[in-house]
């Protein structure tokens, strides 16, 4: 009997490419970039099963091109690139990737956060510019992390983790999450839940975590960032679209807050001419929090798994849209 037959969007890591062949025939786009949009189109007229990256748009327009289409599977815990509720009408169920990329980002969050706060990106510049001399007591003063007060913004997996590395630093923690924490979590986590005023003005570092969602676009523009502390240090590793990138730079610029570092931006990439990469106190990196062998590893496997188990007809180990298995 012919394989099911499926669309992987990009290399994946090797393993994650074998468990996707020992059930499906595969066609795999194997360029450099992204899979063009037409390229896109084409191809998913013909296949099962769509197992895809962040960097994909799956909407209302490109699922009315693919008929066969019985599971899309994306290789990411954020699904802002795909229109749940077109594919929940299709009764497509779309999986995705939660939990195996929790300490991996929040290490990263928690690195950039200490890389902002000691001013470690222009340092490092600074030295390969040869203008290293002597010992300055003046040279690249930043904030102390120990002692200070983190904010974070989305109390999921991954502001939990982050929260753990503040303590571990001995820092103060608040959270600001978008429904009530339940008490034994804030117990445990020895944070306090604070409302989003108060996270953003009494913050040394804040930290986000939330979704991308019309709720959370734009999250932190102007107004918010002149409510924070004039010393006050941003780091996003959700998603660029939190943020407002204009009212970004002209609170680094006018030293609003003192510094950002930003492993997503909008749009991504960023472009080379994007101001904020004039700016001394902003640290740009690509997109790269869950970036260790390990985990993107894990998550290729998830993410095979969870279009194995699309077009054998079983729940999803991990499903964004669960209702579509309902009778
Ligand atoms: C995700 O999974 O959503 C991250 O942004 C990439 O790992």
């Amino acid at each position: 009997m012919a394989k099911t037959r499926v669309l992987v969007t990009r290399r994946i890591p090797e393993a994650g490419l074998e468990a996707i062949k020992s059930f499906a025939d595969v066609e795999l786009w194997s360029g450099e970039e992204p899979i063009p949009r037409n390229e896109l189109c084409e191809k998913v007229s013909e296949v099962d099963g769509l197992y895809c990256l962040l960097t994909d748009t799956i909407d209302e327009a490109l699922l009315s091109l693919a008929p066969r289409l019985r599971v899309v599977s994306t290789m990411a815990v954020g699904f802002d690139h795909i229109d749940i509720q077109a594919c929940t009408k299709r009764k497509i169920p779309v999986g995705n990737t939660p939990g195996v990329l929790t300490e991996t980002t929040a290490d990263f969050a928690f690195a950039l956060l200490m890389a902002a706060g000691r001013r470690i990106g222009e340092a490092a510049e600074f030295v390969k510019a040869g203008r290293w001399g002597a010992w300055d007591p003046a040279l690249f003063v930043g904030q102390d992390v120990n002692g200070a007060t983190a904010g974070i913004i989305g109390f999921g997996r991954i502001g939990q983790a982050v929260a753990k590395r503040a303590h571990g630093f001995g820092m103060r923690v608040l959270v600001n999450h978008s429904r009530p924490i339940p008490s034994e979590l804030l117990a445990q986590a020895n944070v306090e839940q604070v409302s989003f005023d108060r996270v953003i003005a009494e913050s040394d570092f804040l930290s986000l975590h939330v979704p991308l969602t019309s709720e959370t676009q734009q999250l932190i523009d102007k107004k918010v960032l002149n409510r924070m502390k004039r010393t006050a240090i941003l780091i996003n590793t959700s998603r660029g679209r939190v943020v407002d990138s204009k009212a970004l730079y002209d609170a680094l610029r006018n030293q609003n807050i003192a510094y950002a570092a930003l492993d997503v931006t909008d749009p991504e990439p960023i472009s080379v001419d994007d101001p904020l990469l004039t700016l001394p106190n902003c640290l740009v990196v690509p997109h790269i929090a869950s970036a260790s062998v390990a985990t993107r590893r894990k998550m290729a496997l998830m993410a095979a798994e969870n279009l194995r188990a699309g077009l054998a007809g079983e729940d999803l180990p991990y499903c964004v849209n669960p209702e579509v298995f309902k009778k």
